[in-house]
């Protein structure tokens, strides 16, 4: 059966310390919360994931990072590798955020790269995507996730969805306020589903948990995350205090 997920973008926020208390924070409140088939990941920037890492684990809380190179190690100055972060113990990586497409030139070609790298490496790849407000505005919205995924994914062999987690984020609703309706989630992510199972199976469909990202705060949470396709969320400014970030997991 298919994971829930809640996880916390931190995106460009939070120094060393600050990191490293929220860290705290959410390993002493997640300890009161049941979290029979759900997962809590948070992605801290680069700098500060040996910090939260420390302060994780043994926790139910696992880390992730926001993003990394494709290349394998060499002459890429600023940049992480796949093999840097499995070497500090991560299991997955956030890939393709609609800001790393927008302002860092992201495009699906360099995203497939990527997402091969991070599963040569064994790690899980979070694979983002979503339309921007003139996609929706002209119905063009279903076209350009599918092209977004077919170009990053569908080369992937079958047995590579199992490290696959897919994050509807429409770009429109991403740190807006404004959030897609469960409903807008709920067809979009039931037409990605079917797209999977399309390509691959039915089982692969069923199996790959499909989070929405854009503006869930705990006042909406609830309704989104009781969609059928809807298996949980990827969150950025909610999951900066761990009051709103608990209240997200606790949504379920
Ligand atoms: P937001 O960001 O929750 O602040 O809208 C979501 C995201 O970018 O993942």
């Amino acid at each position: 059966m298919r994971k829930q997920i809640v996880a916390g973008n931190w995106k460009m926020n939070k120094n060393f310390q600050e990191s490293t208390q929220l860290a705290n924070e959410l390993v002493n409140k997640v300890g009161d919360v049941s979290l029979d088939n759900t997962r809590v990941i948070v992605a801290p920037t680069f700098v500060n994931l040996s910090g939260v890492i420390s302060a994780t684990t043994g926790s139910n809380v696992e880390v992730a990072a926001q993003n990394m190179h494709q290349a394998k190690s060499g002459a890429y100055t600023g940049e992480i590798s796949a093999e840097m972060l499995t070497s500090l113990g991560l299991k997955t990586v956030i890939l393709g955020h609609s800001e790393r497409r927008e302002y860092f030139g992201e495009t699906d070609a360099i995203l497939a790269e990527k997402v091969n790298a991070a599963l040569e490496n064994k790690l899980e790849a979070i694979f983002c995507f979503g339309e921007v407000l003139e996609d929706r505005k002209s119905n063009n919205h279903f076209n350009i996730v599918e092209s977004q995924i077919k170009k990053g994914l569908f080369h992937l062999e079958a047995s590579a969805w199992n490290n696959i987690v897919l994050a509807y984020e429409p770009v429109w609703a991403i740190g807006t306020g404004e959030t897609a309706s469960p409903e807008q989630a709920q067809e979009m992510h039931a037409f990605i589903r079917k797209i999977v199972a399309n390509k691959y199976n039915q089982e692969i469909a069923n199996n790959v948990s499909i989070l929405y990202g854009g503006s869930v705060k705990p006042s909406n949470a609830k309704e989104i995350f009781s969609k059928e396709d809807v298996d949980g969320g990827l969150i950025g400014g909610a999951a900066l205090n761990s009051e709103d970030f608990i209240a997200l997991v606790k949504s379920f």
